[in-house]
């Protein structure tokens, strides 16, 4: 494995990178989870990247923002929910480097809860000074991005725009480097994990990590809860982008096979439901873990069910990957 760690980690070097993590996150044993359920559950702490509340956002920010810098932007440009975390990290990354921010915002699940309108992530959009544009929905969201960047450069601004999600293969490759991280510390700490959970929604998470760990830990697998589709109309994203990040890093290897589980996003994106809200719950209880009712909720809701039913194909540990999600937490309140 160390030959393949020194391939993957010189191949990423070629990639611009703006430091924002500073160090790997912490991979820990959820010892009264793994009690409770009689299986052993590891978590990656991806909830605690250093930047505003953190998530999974700023590891793809990382190279996004480094592209901006160096096209001589000063702003970036994003879209998403009104609570979402993509927006709020994209917010956060934007007023640390000094440059405005533009969000085009949608109420995906057509709410009036005042939570959800202003509270959770939403309210920490003012306090990074977004300006934010509201829309019906992000019916194409690449082309109405597209549209605000046009708007903007009329004004005089040199907008970077930064794709739904952070998912296109250069922001996967912070998923690259989560894997590595991933393969040091269980390499360090002899776990050898059987399989690994993420939540899988713009995709370019899942992708990152099915790359690298396909090269890293051939033998693990990986299974994408999936939070915003049907199984057969996520894979393609997964997959579409998994293709380009093996090219980019010029790989030579066959794309990643895909695993998804999609029977837990339902009734659909944005809106909690039964499975994920006790999963939030049980963590909470459990190991004071702070999920999220929109992803890692349902995700938990997977891996849980996943050793109920028998449907992990392995015996061994599990690797759950902790997306964050926390902050709209109190934009579901009273729902969740
Ligand atoms: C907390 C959280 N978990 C998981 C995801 C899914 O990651 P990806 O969009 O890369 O599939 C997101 C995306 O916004 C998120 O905010």
């Amino acid at each position: 494995m160390p030959a393949k760690i020194s391939l993957l980690k010189t191949r990423l070097e070629a990639f611009d990178r703006l430091d924002l993590l500073g160090s790997t996150t912490p991979l820990e044993k959820l010892h009264r989870l793994s009690e409770y359920t009689g299986r052993d559950i590891y978590i990656k702490r991806d909830d605690i990247t250093p930047l505003a509340m953190g998530g999974n956002k700023l590891r793809k920010l990382e190279y996004l923002a480094a592209a901006a810098l160096a096209e001589g932007a000063d702003m970036l440009v994003t879209a998403g929910a009104i609570q979402s975390n993509h927006v709020r990290q994209t917010a956060a990354v934007a007023a640390k480097l000094g440059l405005k921010c533009v969000a085009l915002l949608e109420n995906p699940i057509g709410t009036t809860e005042a939570n959800y309108l202003s509270n959770g992530n939403r309210l920490l959009l003012d306090l990074f000074n977004v300006e934010v544009v509201m829309c019906d929905a992000l019916h194409d969201p690449m082309a109405q991005l597209a549209e605000q960047a046009e708007r903007l450069e009329a004004q005089g601004f040199r907008p970077y725009v930064v794709p739904v999600g952070g998912s296109n293969a250069l922001g996967a490759l912070g998923y690259v480097q989560c894997a590595l991280e991933i393969a040091e510390q269980s390499s360090a700490g002899f776990v050898d994990f059987s399989a690994v959970v993420v939540a899988s929604g713009s995709a370019g998470t899942h992708a990152g990590l099915a790359v690298a760990l396909q090269h890293l830990m051939p033998d693990t697998q990986l299974i994408g809860v999936t939070v915003s589709r049907s199984a057969d109309a996520q894979r393609p994203k997964v997959e579409a982008i998994a293709r380009d990040v093996t090219t980019q890093l010029q790989l030579g290897e066959k794309t990643p096979s895909i695993i998804l589980w999609d029977d837990y996003f339902a009734p659909r994106y944005g809106e909690p439901n039964e499975a994920g809200t006790a999963a939030v719950k049980l963590l909470a209880e459990q190991e004071a873990m702070l999920l999220d009712p929109v992803y890692t909720g349902k995700a938990m809701a997977g891996l849980l069910d996943g050793i109920e039913r028998g449907l992990f194909p392995e015996e061994g540990p599990i690797l759950f990957i902790h997306t964050g999600g926390a902050p709209a937490l109190f934009a579901y309140h009273p729902q969740v």
